[in-house]
C-alpha cells in the first residue's frame, strides 16, 4: 500500500518545529544575518526542545527518528532561516560517522553525552586542496604507539569554532587513495588544534564556518571509528543520510520564498490591480509550487529508503533530492526577488536573504554537479 500521509507523531513533530520557528527563529533571523553572530542561544533552545541529535538510537537513550525525522525538522527550520538550520542540523553530520562506524563503547563515549547537554560536533572532511574530490584528502594520521599523530588542515568546517568534538577524515597512506582514509573522533580540546577566522559569507551568515589546523595532535588509537581504511565509506554513508535533510532545508526556504511572494503579489498593485492578477506572476508562482512539491516528494522518498535500510537506492535518491532541491530553491528564490521587484533587492524584505542562503545548498554537502555525477554513475552502472 502506498501512503503519503505523515503519522500522528510526525505531524506533532512538524507542528512543534513550526512553533519553534515562529517563536525563536523568524523574529531573530535578520539580526543574526546582519551581524553574522553565532546563534548559540537559539541552538541551546533547539536542543532543549528536542530538535537536535534525533538520530541517536533509542537503545542509547535517543529518539532513533532516522532520516525522515531530520527531513521534517529541516523543512520547517529552513522556512525560518537556513543559517540557523545548518548550525542546528550539522550535529547529525558530525555524529553519524560514529553511529555508523563506531562500537557501542565509542557511541557511549562520544555520542551519548550529546543527549545531556547542547554540545556541538563538526564533520571534518573538506580540505583547502580537496573539496569535490574528497578521496584526495591529505591530512595525515601517523601511527605512533597508542596514538595517531594528526597533521594537516581542514576547510569550510561548519560549527568549528564552537564544536566539542570533530569527526576527522584523514589518511594513513595517501598512495592508497580512498582505501587509506580513516575516521577519528577528535575531542576539540586536544593540544595542537587551532582554528581559522570565522568566514564572512554571502549567505547563511550566522553559521560558523572556519578552517582547522592539526599540528602533531595526539589522538588515542581507541578513537579510531571503524577499521583502518574504512573512513571514506563511512564519510559517504554519512553524506547519504545528511544530504536529504539538507535538501529538505532548501524545500523549506523555497516554500517560505513562495509564500512571501504570493502574499506580496496579492498586495502590490500595478496597472490598477494586484500583480497576482497577471499571468506572468501566476505562472511564476505555479512553477514554484511544482518545484517545491516535487522536491519534497524526493526528500521523503530518499529518507524512506535509507530508513528502510535500502542504502543503495537511498544513496541514489538522496543525490536526486539534493540536486533537485538545491537548484529549485535557487530558482524559486530568484523568482521571488523578481516578483518583489526593487523592494525584493533590499534587506527590508525577506526574500534577498533566502536567495543568498539557498546558494550555499548548491555547494555544500556535495555540489549540484557532484550529485549529477552520482546520479549518472547509478544510471550507467551495469
Ligand atoms: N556508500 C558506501 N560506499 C560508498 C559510497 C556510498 N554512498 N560511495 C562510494 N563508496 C565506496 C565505493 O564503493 C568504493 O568502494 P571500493 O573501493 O571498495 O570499490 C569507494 O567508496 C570509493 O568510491 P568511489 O570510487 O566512488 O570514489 P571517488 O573518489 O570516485 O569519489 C565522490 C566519489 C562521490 C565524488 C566523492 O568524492 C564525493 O562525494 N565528493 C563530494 C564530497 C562532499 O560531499 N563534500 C561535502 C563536505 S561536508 C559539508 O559540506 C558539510 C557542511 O559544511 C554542512
Amino acid at each position: 500500500m502506498l501512503d503519503f500521509s505523515l503519522s500522528d507523531e510526525q505531524v506533532a513533530l512538524r507542528d512543534m518545529v513550526r512553533k519553534f520557528v515562529q517563536q525563536e527563529i523568524i523574529p531573530n533571523a535578520a539580526k543574526y544575518d546582519e551581524t553574522s553572530e553565532f546563534p548559540r542561544e537559539i541552538i541551546n533552545k533547539a536542543w532543549q526542545t528536542g530538535l537536535m541529535n534525533i538520530a541517536i538510537p533509542e537503545k542509547f537513550g535517543g529518539l532513533g527518528l532516522g532520516v525522515l525525522g531530520d527531513v521534517i525538522i529541516n523543512e520547517e527550520m529552513g522556512a525560518g532561516c537556513l543559517g540557523m538550520t545548518t548550525s542546528i542540523a550539522v550535529n547529525t553530520l558530525g555524529l553519524y560517522p560514529i553511529l555508523l562506524g563506531g562500537t557501542e563503547a565509542q557511541i557511549e563515549e562520544f555520542v551519548v553525552p550529546f543527549l545531556s547537554s547542547p554540545k556541538l560536533a563538526s564533520f571534518c572532511l573538506t580540505e583547502p586542496g580537496s573539496g569535490s574530490d574528497a578521496g584526495s584528502l591529505s591530512t595525515m594520521a601517523k601511527e605512533e604507539g597508542d596514538y595517531f599523530i594528526l597533521n594537516g588542515s581542514k576547510m569550510w568546517i561548519t560549527n568549528a569554532g564552537h564544536a566539542d568534538l570533530f569527526t576527522v577524515f584523514c589518511t594513513t597512506n595517501k598512495e592508497l587513495k580512498t582505501k587509506g582514509i580513516i575516521c577519528l573522533a577528535v575531542p576539540a580540546n586536544l593540544p595542537g588544534i587551532s582554528l581559522g577566522k570565522h568566514e564572512n559569507k554571502l549567505g547563511q551568515r550566522c553559521s560558523d564556518t572556519r578552517s582547522i589546523t592539526f599540528e602533531n595532535v595526539q589522538v588515542p588509537k581507541k578513537n579510531l571509528i571503524g577499521k583502518m581504511g574504512e573512513g571514506f565509506k563511512i564519510a559517504m554513508r554519512t553524506l547519504d543520510r545528511t544530504r536529504t535533510p539538507i535538501a529538505a532545508g532548501a524545500v523549506g526556504a523555497a516554500r517560505a520564498a513562495m509564500n512571501y511572494s504570493k502574499n506580496y503579489a496579492k498586495e502590490r498593485k500595478q496597472f490598477g490591480q494586484p500583480i497576482a492578477n497577471f499571468q506572468a506572476i501566476q505562472f511564476m508562482l505555479a512553477d514554484m509550487a511544482v518545484k517545491i512539491e516535487s522536491a519534497r516528494l524526493l526528500c521523503y522518498n530518499a529518507a524512506w529508503l535509507i530508513d528502510k535500510g535500502q542504502d543503495e537506492q537511498g544513496s541514489y535518491f538522496s543525490a536526486l533530492a539534493k540536486r533537485h532541491a538545491a537548484d529549485m530553491a535557487m530558482e524559486v528564490a530568484t523568482d521571488a526577488v523578481q516578483i518583489y521587484g526593487g523592494y525584493g533587492y533590499t534587506k527590508e524584505y525577506p526574500v534577498e536573504k533566502i536567495m543568498r542562503d539557498v546558494k550555499l545548498v548548491q555547494i555544500y554537502e556535495g555540489t549540484s554537479q557532484i550529485q549529477r555525477v552520482l546520479i549518472a554513475r547509478h544510471l550507467l552502472k551495469d
